[in-house]
């Protein structure tokens, strides 16, 4: 099949310039002024940026976790995915206790089978080191499973030690593959954790306010020298605070591989929402928990300036009712999560609305950065001969409001609801075929490529 995007305004993370896109099958093979070229479909992208697919690095889709699974799986997410403008996710597999990661990669790779309707990678998360894990590690690395997912809280169950941390870092580190850390300070939180819940705190609010800041910011510097001793690079996920931030920033500015991405959550909400002590407020309890509103313009600069490099979603949903309520009565069994894989774009549109970000960063931190810091550049993340035909036709001059009752993703509550936004999604194109086409889902579940991403990330 061969399609044609004529006259939008083509905006990378380089370039801005009105253009025709023609795709021949899946990829881009001619950008050009006034293209005269058949092709089996033509859309008119006048008055719209015409954007590569956003990359989103980091999803629980078909995710086990506190006693339920993920309410999106691979086709609601992947679905909801590409009504926002993210033509390609990277996916969490979790090793469960004793299991050979690869399993975990193959349990992964079977719940995508039939259901994405976008590329997809996975990382791996290695929750426990065995004798042979380093050596599993390679065999993944070299599938093309290039990142390593490390939790250094919930201890007992998904926490690493130092030791562990340390040596999958050095092994990740001769193998060009990046290690993804989840920063915060698990025993300190648990013990504030217990404490509340003995005081007779055991409502959602609690969550927010047993995992302080400075837990993410210990753990994120202790991350960091553990990487250096591994002479590794690191990336955060999921950074909510100028503590943390700081920690990032310094090391970078000492010249180390050291990258973290943050997610609209923290650049738009606030700890304010723990106030309201009724049991809705467990929509809320994702980790790191809300920050303090005065974190936004930290976080906001952080990405102007490339300490921050990515916006992620953390795309962790789980209903209120029948989920979250498991936690009824004990925050701490709440599952840990929130929605969000359907909004980056619009949200970060938000940010340009406002002069918080200028539309190419927008697009770098969308796309290209992520694409780049897990081995898929230039195949994703850009617009140019011979990139994959994932593009997405944004149109500045609508607006969008987002609400529970239309989202595309399979929960029942939106973090932003009733939220008006300038612009909207038109036209959605992955692999050169379209997906969603003026605000209709015309893709098919399974038409998703597992995506064998490269080794070697950018030092
Ligand atoms: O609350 C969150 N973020 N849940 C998902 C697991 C994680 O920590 O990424
Ligand atoms: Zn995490
Ligand atoms: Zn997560």
């Amino acid at each position: 099949m061969s399609l044609l995007v004529k006259g939008g305004r083509v905006v990378t993370a380089a370039d801005d310039y009105v253009a025709d896109v023609y795709i021949a099958d899946t990829t881009v093979t001619t950008i050009g002024a006034s293209l005269d070229i058949p092709a089996d479909k033509v859309v008119d992208a006048t008055g719209c940026y015409v954007l590569p697919g956003g990359v989103d690095p980091h999803t629980h889709l078909a995710f086990d976790l506190a006693g339920t699974s993920t309410a999106d799986d691979y086709e609601s997410g992947t679905i909801a995915a590409a009504f926002g403008g993210t033509t390609t996710v990277v996916n969490f597999a979790q090793q469960q206790r004793g299991e050979h990661l690869r399993a975990a990669i193959d349990r992964g790779l079977a719940s995508a089978a039939g259901k994405a309707v976008i590329d997809y990678g996975q990382h791996i998360v290695l929750t426990q080191l065995d004798e042979d894990s380093l050596s599993q590690l390679d065999e993944l690395v070299a599938e093309g499973v290039t990142s390593i997912k490390m939790f250094l809280a919930y201890p007992g169950e998904l926490m690493v030690d130092d030791a562990t941390l340390f040596q999958v870092m050095e092994r990740a580190g001769e193998l060009g593959a990046m290690c993804c850390v989840h920063a915060e300070n698990g025993p300190v939180i648990d013990v504030l954790v217990r404490r509340a819940l003995k005081a007779g705190r055991t409502n959602p609010s609690w969550h927010g306010r047993t995992r302080p800041e400075l837990a993410e910011a210990e753990a994120t510097h202790r991350a960091i020298a553990v990487a250096e001793m591994a002479n590794a690079p690191v990336y955060f996920v999921h950074l909510s605070c100028t503590e943390a931030l700081a920690e990032v920033t310094a090391a970078r500015d000492r010249g180390r591989p050291v990258f973290a991405e943050t997610c609209p959550h923290y650049l738009f909400l606030d700890a304010s929402v723990y106030d309201d002590e009724s049991f809705d407020t467990a929509k809320y309890v994702l980790t790191p928990p809300l920050r303090d509103a005065r974190h936004h313009a930290a976080l906001w600069r952080g990405l102007r300036t490339d300490d921050l490099q990515v916006v992620s979603t953390d795309h962790c949903p789980f209903c209120l009712n029948g989920q979250k309520t498991l936690g009824e009565g004990d925050f701490s069994r709440i599952p840990n999560g929130g929605p969000g894989v359907e909004h980056r774009l619009q949200l970060l549109y938000a940010g340009v609305v406002a002069g918080r970000l200028p539309l190419q960063r927008m697009v770098e931190v969308f796309a290209t950065a992520p694409a780049r810091l897990f081995g898929l550049y230039p195949r994703k993340g850009t617009l140019a001969v011979g990139s994959d035909a994932d593009l997405v036709i944004f149109d500045p001059n609508a607006t969008t409001t987002i609400s529970a009752a239309t989202h595309h993703m399979a929960v029942d509550y939106s973090l932003y609801e009733g939220w008006q936004l300038d612009g909207a999604v038109r036209t959605v194109v992955s692999a050169g075929v379209p997906v969603v086409e003026n605000g209709l889902f015309v893709g098919k579940p399974g038409s998703g490529r597992f995506l064998r991403r490269e080794a070697g990330s950018p030092q």
